[in-house]
């Protein structure tokens, strides 16, 4: 393999969404590498996000009432502490991207105007171009970036393995069009978004697995509540592949969920169709199950005015054949965040010296067993700025790296998503669970294109053979209900595979 050695000394930071983006921005002028797959921000869950970002901006909002909705979504399994520094910083958030070029929607007073999302007391939601919260941000932050002399771009890298020296991090091995090679360096942080590429229903792009995931487990980081999986009660139901969003903000303004019978199947239930997202998720999956459609209703609550609110969603729906200011939009749930991942501390710190993560690939604590909505672009923006000004404060020396010869083949969710798809849906249970841990086994030997994608949802199974009970986001059949004393979980991979 190459040694790219006139980077070393360089922070490299894998991913180039929101958290990266903004990890790389915070540490500037300290030199940073951005490793990115596809082309800087492409093929990112960030671009990709609708609704916008929860901050208390508002006027009778308050760190602490963002904090209350959120431990409530969670369902108990929030670190109370971390969410509460994190959630406080969320105008600091929104203050930095406006820094640095993002320009979010306004009323006719100047006033940042707020959408409403599920299991939020109060219009919270920051948003850019209507729903284009996600693609506004990320292309705001890739032009700095771009303009940034400190922050050194490779597109086209993927990243395989973290390289140690003893059990410090000492360098990222990466696959080129030109072979593999490697990036000598003692710092490293993992920004690489979600697990939806495990999934046949995901809003997230196809090809991501959980990559950080497995690079932080092959190197011996703790992960934590990786059974965490939040399903997306609104993607648009169609042949689009991976599935479109229809953003919680259109249910804020009012949409209603209906089954193909006309009824309005959410109404009984507290919050209705704002109740939290797994609740949803779970009431519209058990229509389904009995063989009906579900059908979301924006017709006279926003009737025309679905086009200006709604840009995005509306060209998503009408390249579906569906005119959402006059017709029923149909849906489904999908995958849309995970929130488990590689347990760091407040400053994105995994256990392995010299490996940051940050953004969904983390698991800092913040969402319990079940995200908030539109809490993940704030925990991005927020974790990547601390991670940098953390990184920043430490003195790197330049690394010795051995050269290392290995050959990691191309992984490739799609041999998994079938066995993860049918056994580690909305609803669980110990049969499906251990049926998905024995199918996953055999793949995850060796160095195959399987590999890493059944080594991440291995530990997946694995966690949530160990969690008897239904939380959050993790439903078992065989155990509806919660445990009295139930608490966060972690391990490292070497655990999982014992208990496998
Ligand atoms: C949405 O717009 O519904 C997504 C918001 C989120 O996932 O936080």
């Amino acid at each position: 393999s190459e040694v790219l050695e006139e980077l070393n000394g360089r922070v490299v930071i894998v991913g180039s969404g929101l958290a990266g983006l903004m990890t790389a921005l915070t540490l500037a002028p300290e030199p940073s590498v951005i490793v990115t797959r596809a082309t800087l921000g492409g093929e990112t869950s960030s671009a990709w996000a609708q609704g916008g970002i929860a901050a208390s901006v508002g006027k009778g909002d308050s760190a602490s009432l963002h904090l209350a909705d959120t431990l409530a979504a969670g369902d108990g399994l929030c670190d109370a502490k971390v969410a509460a520094r994190i959630l406080a910083e969320a105008p600091a958030a929104i203050a930095a991207l406006e820094q640095a070029g993002v320009e979010f929607d306004r009323d006719s007073e100047g006033e940042l105007s707020l959408g409403l999302e599920a299991a939020h007391s109060l219009r919270r939601i920051v948003h850019a171009k209507g729903d284009g919260s996600g693609a506004t941000i990320v292309r705001a932050l890739v032009e700095a970036a771009v303009r940034t002399p400190s922050i050194t771009i490779l597109e086209g890298y993927e990243a395989r393995r973290l390289l140690l020296d003893g059990d410090r991090i000492a360098g990222l091995l990466c696959a080129t069009e030109k072979g593999m090679v490697i990036l000598p360096s003692s710092r490293v942080v993992l920004a690489t978004g979600g697990i939806g590429g495990l999934y046949d229903a995901t809003t997230n792009p196809a090809g991501n697995f959980g990559q950080g995931i497995a690079l932080a487990a092959r190197a011996g980081a703790l992960l934590a509540d990786m059974e965490f999986v939040q399903f997306h009660p609104t993607a648009l139901d169609s042949r689009r592949w991976p599935l479109a969003l229809v953003s919680e903000a259109v249910r804020g303004e009012g949409a209603m969920l209906l089954n193909e019978k006309s009824e309005r199947f959410m109404a009984a239930v507290e919050g209705a169709e704002l109740a939290p997202r797994d609740v949803v998720a779970r009431a519209i999956s058990a229509e389904i199950a009995r063989g009906g459609r579900v059908f979301l209703d924006a017709r006279q609550v926003l009737g025309d005015r679905f086009t200006a609110r709604f840009p995005v969603i509306d060209a998503l729906c009408r390249e579906a054949g569906v005119d959402p200011s006059r017709n029923l939009i149909p849906v489904r749930p999908a995958v849309h965040y995970h929130m488990g991942g590689v347990a760091t501390d407040e400053q994105g710190r995994s256990s392995v010296s010299g490996l940051w993560v940050v953004g969904e690939a983390a698991s800092t604590g913040l969402h319990g067993a079940n995200r908030l909505a539109s809490n993940s672009l704030l925990e991005a923006a927020v974790m990547g700025m601390r991670a940098g000004l953390d990184i920043a404060g430490l003195d790197a020396g330049r690394t010795a790296l051995p050269q290392e010869r290995i050959n990691v083949a191309t992984p490739d969710p799609s041999l998994v998503r079938s066995i993860v798809s049918s056994h580690l849906g909305v609803l669980r249970n110990a049969g499906a669970i251990h049926g998905a841990i024995a199918a996953l086994l055999p793949l995850v030997d060796g160095d195959g294109p399987a590999s890493d994608p059944a080594l991440v949802a291995l530990l997946l199974s694995v966690f949530a053979s160990l969690r008897t009970e239904s939380r959050g986001a993790h439903a078992r059949t065989d155990f509806p209900l919660k445990l009295p004393d139930a608490q966060r979980r972690s391990m490292r991979l070497s655990d999982a595979l014992d208990i496998a």
